[in-house]
């Protein structure tokens, strides 16, 4: 008997990028009709309000119950980059306001950031700059991780908040998180981590990692896009960013997108599932690095000496312009990608592989594969094969002077 997809496929595609987005769990795909039942306005006291504030607070306390958190300490946000927004942004808002008295870093005006975070993280401290915080960035390596003696040395009593993020999303590297928010926490400042890649790749439990803020993002954990979790540490204070209703707590204001928060709900049912998942990704990964070490020459992968999430490969393929490369896999029907696919379409190198100190020309022959709980073994062996034909056929075209 075949046994159904745990996502929904494609027949056309191969789908290798699950760290851009994930296919839709089929259950999630086929609750859609009875979650959409509940379009009443969770905030309403009256019947039609009441089963989408039961969604909502079931949700809360399943999504609590996968992270280990309380399900108060949940702030339900639009997304991953809403999230880190929020965190970050919030944090200054409150400083700024003096809601922040009870933490304690009153008066501090200095940030660190990693210099492998998301876009989201970035912008958001590149704002605080220009705000007139002293903000700096914490150095990676080249095996991938991060410079914990800068950070030691970048670490002092005017530090107000730290952003490391919990796994790249790049390259799958997995930074010591209880270690620097034990660190952050000795000279009394915040600690937010952007768990956007964790769900559903790691193991993990939000209080064991001490952290005072996570962001994380539906749509990287096969439910619906447009909806994400700031948590928020109980006793912490955070300035809304979108002002109106009283909803979250006053901390994000808007009706609440009941539909895509059940979905999301819905993915918690799977907790007892993960570590099987992790060591199937692993096994596929590790497979599909072998092969490709064994039959493209020159192959190297970015981070390998690092601890790194079990479904990810960013791997330089000398030789070969990583946007060909993608375009050709498409042609055959595999999804993959360079880079952060928020970056797609820009010409210029991953400043994630830059700032690990790749040169140009490595960076910009990388390609990043990311395995999801659907993958199978015959999808990576297809994956081979696609790409050592494409790498050979672009190989040839560069040594005969035609590829640019
Ligand atoms: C590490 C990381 N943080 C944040 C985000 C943004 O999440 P969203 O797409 O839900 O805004 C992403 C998505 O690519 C990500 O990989």
């Amino acid at each position: 008997m075949k046994t159904q997809a745990f996502t929904l496929t494609q027949e056309n595609i191969i789908y290798l990028d699950h760290n851009a987005t994930t296919p839709l769990a089929q259950s999630v795909f086929d609750s859609i009709p009875e979650w959409s039942r509940h379009w009443g306005n969770p905030s309403s006291i009256h019947l039609a309000g009441r089963g989408p504030k039961s969604v909502l607070r079931d949700a809360r306390k399943q999504f609590a119950d996968l992270i280990g958190s309380h399900p108060l300490e949940l702030i339900f946000t639009s997304g991953g980059s809403e999230s880190n927004n929020l965190a970050i942004q919030g944090v200054l808002h409150a400083l700024q306001t003096g809601q922040l008295k009870a933490a304690k870093i009153e008066g501090r005006k200095k940030l660190l950031y990693s210099a492998v975070e998301h876009p989201s993280v970035v912008q958001a401290m590149q704002l605080a700059a220009r705000l007139g915080f002293d903000v700096q960035t914490i150095p990676v390596l080249r095996c991938g991780r991060i410079d914990m003696e800068a950070l030691k040395s970048l670490l002092d009593e005017s530090v107000a908040l730290v952003s490391v993020m919990y796994a790249n999303n790049e390259t799958g590297n997995i930074y010591p998180v209880r270690e620097i928010a034990d660190l952050v926490h000795g000279v009394g400042a915040l600690f937010h981590c952007d768990m956007v890649q964790a769900l559903g790749k790691a193991e993990f439990n939000i209080k064991e990692l001490d952290v005072d803020f996570a962001s994380f993002s539906a749509h990287k954990f096969y439910a619906l896009k447009g909806c994400g979790v700031l948590f928020c540490r109980t006793g912490l204070v955070l300035e809304s960013l979108i002002q109106g209703g009283g909803q979250e707590r006053g901390r994000r204001a808007g009706t609440e997108n009941i539909l895509a928060i059940a979905a999301l709900a819905k993915m918690s049912e799977y907790k007892s599932d993960i570590l099987k998942h992790l060591g199937e990704m692993k096994v596929l990964r590790d497979d599909l690095e072998a092969q490709m070490k064994a039959r493209i020459e020159g192959v190297l992968i970015n981070g390998e000496q690092s601890a790194r999430l079990p479904n990810t490969t960013s791997a330089i393929i000398p030789g070969v312009d990583g946007e060909s490369l993608l375009m050709n896999l498409d042609l055959k029907g595999f999804a993959v990608s360079t880079g952060a696919a928020c970056s797609s379409g820009n010409p210029e190198p991953s400043p994630v592989l830059l700032a690990m100190g790749l040169s140009r020309a490595e960076a910009q022959s990388s390609l990043r594969v990311g395995l999801g709980w659907g993958t199978t073994k015959e999808q990576i062996d297809a994956f081979v094969e696609a790409l050592v034909e494409v790498t050979n056929r672009l190989r040839s075209l560069d040594q005969e002077g035609q590829y640019v």
